[in-house]
């Protein structure tokens, strides 16, 4: 049988790598597109690991802000293995400030990654997708695109307008044989939270004093990275979940509003 195809933006490590890693368990090949070097050590484990389960890693490095970069990395995917199954639109980066602090640049860099880097993606996906007829996209968002929360006014904005490009492409693909769905994980044990800024972020939220965050981790509710591919895997394969499109998936550890 012929093997499937998923292509990971921010796929090097963190929840994009545990994805690549669930999709390869399962007989995909994957294409990973990072802005981080294919030769560094982190993005070179990562292929490695995936080439271990058996199956074919392309890593590409690119940069979701970058149009030249994204076209280029799309082109060669195509090149590569001619088929583009499920695209996960996961790059993404956090930064902290009350409103009233937050600097143009702070405001534009998390916009530019997070947002329009998304619509990007989903941008070349279509474009793929529709020339084969069928195909699965899956954006990441995350709580703070369903809620608000003090000092990420950037990621909140980011996040929310995750979710309208999503209902606005899945309208956009009706009747195409594509789907496009939002994965809304709160917080999750990778790379992104383990910084001070992070840990000085949570600190102020709940009142606590972590001074690090394996003490951080040890206290607070947070997801594993396998909790969000699990999901991401369901909604790239699954019949059922071909049957719907434009939704927003809350993995919230009961953090939501019912
Ligand atoms: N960790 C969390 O608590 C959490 C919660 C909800 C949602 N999310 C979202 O999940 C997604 C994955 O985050 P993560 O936790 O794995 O973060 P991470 O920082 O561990 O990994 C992010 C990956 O994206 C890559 N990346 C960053 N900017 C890029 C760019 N401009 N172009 C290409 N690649 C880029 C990084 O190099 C890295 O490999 C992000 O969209 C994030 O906002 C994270």
């Amino acid at each position: 049988m012929e093997r499937k195809v998923v292509l990971i933006t921010g796929g090097a490590m963190g929840q994009g790598k545990a994805h690549a890693l669930k999709f390869a368990e399962n007989g995909f090949d994957v294409v990973l597109a990072d802005m981080q070097d294919p030769d560094g050590e982190v993005f070179r484990a990562t292929v490695q690991e995936i080439e271990k389960l058996g199956a074919k890693a392309l890593a590409v490095k690119c940069n979701v802000t970058s149009d030249d970069d994204m076209k280029a990395m799309f082109e060669k995917a195509w090149d590569t293995f001619g088929r583009i199954d499920v695209v996960v639109a996961n790059a993404g980066v956090i930064n902290f400030g009350y409103t009233w602090e937050l600097t143009d640049a702070q405001v534009q860099k998390v916009i530019d990654i997070d947002l329009i880097g998304t619509w990007r993606t989903d941008k070349y996906a279509a474009l793929y997708m529709r020339k084969q007829g069928f195909g699965r996209i899956i954006n990441i968002s995350s709580t703070s695109g369903m809620y608000g929360t003090p000092q990420l006014a950037t990621y909140c904005m980011a996040k929310w307008g995750v979710r309208g490009l999503t209902k606005t492409l899945a309208q956009e693909l009706k009747g195409t044989g594509i789907v496009v769905n939002t994965v809304c994980p709160t917080k999750v044990k990778t790379p992104m939270c383990e910084t001070q800024s992070y840990v000085d972020f949570i600190n102020d939220l709940t009142g606590k004093h972590f001074k690090d965050w394996q003490e951080m981790y040890d206290s607070v509710p947070f997801l594993d990275v396998e909790d969000i591919s699990d999901m991401v895997f369901w909604l790239g394969t699954s019949r059922a979940a071909g049957q719907f499109s434009g939704r927003d998936l809350g993995l919230d550890l009961g953090t939501l509003q019912q």
